[in-house]
């Protein structure tokens, strides 16, 4: 039995926040456009991951017409606490940006209205994807086929792929080894991280202690993400919910911390990974696909939405006006701040690591990211480049 096939400009594969937000960029362009994604609809409405936008991502959801749509009220004050040995350190970083603050929303929210605008739009979104494979990005007519949940098989024959399937997607396994090179670092640290319907703290609270890192940010008006530093290696088998609340109240130094159901946990490497360039013919990688970075800062889903504007800017100009300039600028355009924010990603991580626990950094280490904290607390112009870089405009 032959393949069903259908003809379109732009094959997206995976609908995360990188491919749900290029479809839906594409779509107020007037680029065609077909979005395949190997989970279910339910399965990626619900997952969960990060929970805030950076103040250049609403900038780029207000030009694109999609603002109210997808942020809607979602707002926040630009205040984060830092809680030093139990010590409460409010850093009120919105002062120095004007007001410009980020906002809190959780990722699913997000990726839900980019599901519902698309959907209203008229958007031609695949979920239960099997086999999804990428083919003949170096001609002239790539495609995309995968097989449906009815065992039906489908190709889709497009000018241009966007690779939006995450770090272990078909996309960039499907250029040939030599062509991107992989700069990786493993920063030799793990977080626990934990979901739970606990309230969450007035402000993001990031606590440093010589128990370790530890974190709060809220996922919503009764949910809270918790971070707490551990070895790269442990198992969650070794975090049972008692220990978890017991080093949350010593790291956070909040006896009467509210607790909750726990609906999630898991252990996260601190690893960092970029692919250069970020295209190959008429592939073009966006977010997870291209670059992973460690959750210090919140800069994963921003990075992705930042590819997925330039990419729609780009396609837009190659489509609709006939100049493939931005196309072919895309892979320096995003790698320039991919490298600047992995860069911050780092800067904080020693910040927020080595000030604590000093058993990997050693005490020499430990003193001088106390005195980075200090800076960034005090010196103003230390603070206003720490709130450009968590606004998005650095
Ligand atoms: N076929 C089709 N889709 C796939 C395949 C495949 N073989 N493999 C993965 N996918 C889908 C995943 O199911 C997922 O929906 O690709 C999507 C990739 O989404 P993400 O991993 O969230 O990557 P991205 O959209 O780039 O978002 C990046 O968002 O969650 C935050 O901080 C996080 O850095 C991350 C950022």
């Amino acid at each position: 039995m032959g393949a069903r096939v259908t003809a379109t400009t732009v094959a997206i594969v995976g609908a995360g926040p990188s491919g749900l937000t290029l479809a839906n960029l594409l779509h107020r362009c007037d680029v065609p456009c077909v979005v395949v994604e190997r989970q279910s609809i339910e399965y990626v409405r619900q997952r969960q991951r990060a929970g805030v936008l950076e103040y250049r991502a609403r900038q780029m959801f207000q030009e694109w017409g999609l603002a109210d749509r997808i942020i809607g009220g979602a707002s926040f004050d630009g205040v984060l606490e830092f809680r030093v040995d139990g010590q409460r350190r409010l850093l009120a970083y919105a002062d120095e940006v004007a007001g410009r603050a980020q906002c809190l929303i959780p990722q699913q929210v997000v990726v839900q209205r980019l599901i519902a605008a698309l959907v209203e739009a008229g958007g031609d979104l695949r979920f239960n994807a099997a086999g999804v494979a990428v083919h003949d990005v170096d001609g002239p007519r790539p495609r995309v086929t995968y097989r449906s949940a009815d065992g039906m098989q489908h190709a889709v024959e497009c000018q241009y792929v966007a690779g939006c399937d995450g770090y272990y997607g078909p996309s960039r396994m499907s250029v040939p080894p030599g062509v991107m090179r992989e700069y990786s670092y493993d920063h030799g640290i793990g977080w626990l991280t934990v979901l739970a319907d606990a309230s969450p703290p007035r402000y993001p609270l990031i606590a440093i202690s010589e128990h370790g890192y530890a974190g709060q940010f809220a996922r919503g008006p009764r949910a809270s993400r918790f971070y707490l530093q551990c070895p790269p290696t442990d198992d969650v088998a070794a975090w049972p919910d008692d220990r978890v609340w017991e080093q949350l109240r010593l790291r956070l130094a909040d006896a009467d911390l509210p607790t909750g159901p726990i609906t999630e946990k898991r252990v996260l490497e601190m690893r960092s990974a970029v692919f250069e360039p970020m295209s190959y013919g008429r592939l073009y990688l966006v977010g997870d696909a291209a670059h992973v970075i460690t959750p210090i800062g919140g800069k994963g889903m921003n990075l992705a939405l930042y590819d997925a504007d330039m990419l729609a800017r780009a396609l837009r100009g190659c489509v609709r006006e006939g100049s493939g300039q931005l196309l072919r600028e895309y892979s320096a355009t995003c790698l320039r701040r991919v490298w600047r924010y992995q860069e911050f990603a780092r800067w904080m991580s020693e910040m927020v690591h080595d000030a604590g626990d000093d058993s990997l950094a050693g005490p020499f280490r430990r003193q001088l990211a106390r005195a980075r904290l200090e800076a960034v607390l005090t010196v103003p112009a230390t603070r206003r480049m720490f709130a450009e870089y968590q606004i998005g405009v650095a």
